[in-house]
């Protein structure tokens, strides 16, 4: 036995680290947390200002979702942050959120890979201005030592489109006799998403009160459960945060089979 005074910081860090890991499995708190942060609009037009002060203030709702999900242990936090229909809106909206991007970049990425917060993106990069892309990839490399949170940035995404461009990977494949049609499967699209190696969401967090899934992790989400706040995302805090893994901590998740409380009456007959 290692007396805990025998250990170096380090060690007792791993091991507060551990304990709270251990403790989170048996809240149970979700692994990976997909939001739809949506609500912007609305937020800032029922206080008459205009749309872009809801988008700087679902920065902030961001950066405290982000806080709060490493509180929690929670170890994939998915944020929807651009779709690809939303290049659709106005010249300088689309504008305003991509200066937000750049902000958020460039002024939370060191206290994010100070936090040992690991940034991934999704989504399409080739039709990305080359400024953006250059940042995302910044973002990217400069946090993949990291071992804390993933935070999953969402940029330019859309998920019919992602499973298009598997599918084109996979007749490619075929077409060039890498691959056998017999080895089209499930595992073989997930493998060629832009999530390959990230675990499927477990919770889906809608804010605004819209109960849709907007061309969002729709291959990913076959699974997942859902939770759908009234309120806009600016007024996203911690404690709305508890409150969906609370009501998520209490589904049964079944995943097309027997629930526990189905499995036990079986076994108890
Ligand atoms: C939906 O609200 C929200 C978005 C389209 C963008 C989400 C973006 C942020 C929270 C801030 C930007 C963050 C980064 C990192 C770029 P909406 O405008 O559709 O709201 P409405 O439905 O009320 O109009």
């Amino acid at each position: 036995m290692i007396w805990v005074g025998e250990m170096a910081d380090g060690d007792v860090l791993d091991l507060i680290g551990a304990a709270n890991d251990a403790a989170a499995v048996l809240r149970r708190v979700p692994r990976h947390v997909a939001l739809i942060m949506d609500g912007n609009g609305r937020w800032a037009s029922k206080r008459g200002l205009p749309r872009f002060e809801g988008h700087r203030r679902g920065v902030e709702a961001l950066r405290r979702a982000v806080r709060a999900a490493i509180e929690l242990r929670i170890e994939y936090l998915t944020v929807y942050s651009f779709s690809v229909e939303n290049w659709s809106r106005p010249r300088e909206e689309v504008q305003g959120l991509l200066g937000l991007l750049h902000r958020f970049i460039r002024k939370d990425l060191a206290e994010l890979d100070a936090n040992n917060v690991r940034v991934q993106v999704i989504g399409a990069r080739s039709d990305l201005p080359s400024d953006v892309a250059d940042l995302l990839l910044e973002a990217e490399r400069d946090t993949k030592e990291n071992t804390g949170l993933t935070l999953v940035v969402a940029f330019n995404y859309g998920a019919r489109q992602e499973i298009a461009a598997a599918a084109r990977a996979l007749a490619q494949e075929v077409l060039e006799g890498r691959l056998s049609l017999s080895e089209i499967d499930a595992g073989a699209i997930a493998s060629r998403l832009h999530t390959a190696d990230i675990p499927d969401p477990d919770l889906i967090i809608r804010t605004s009160g819209e109960q849709r899934l907007s061309n969002f992790l729709l291959w990913q989400a076959a699974y997942a459960e859902f939770v759908f706040l009234p309120i806009n995302w600016p007024d996203f805090d911690k404690a709305a945060f508890e409150a969906a893994i609370s009501d998520y901590s209490n589904r049964d998740r079944r995943f097309g089979q027997l629930g526990s409380v189905a499995c036990n009456a079986k076994t108890a007959s």
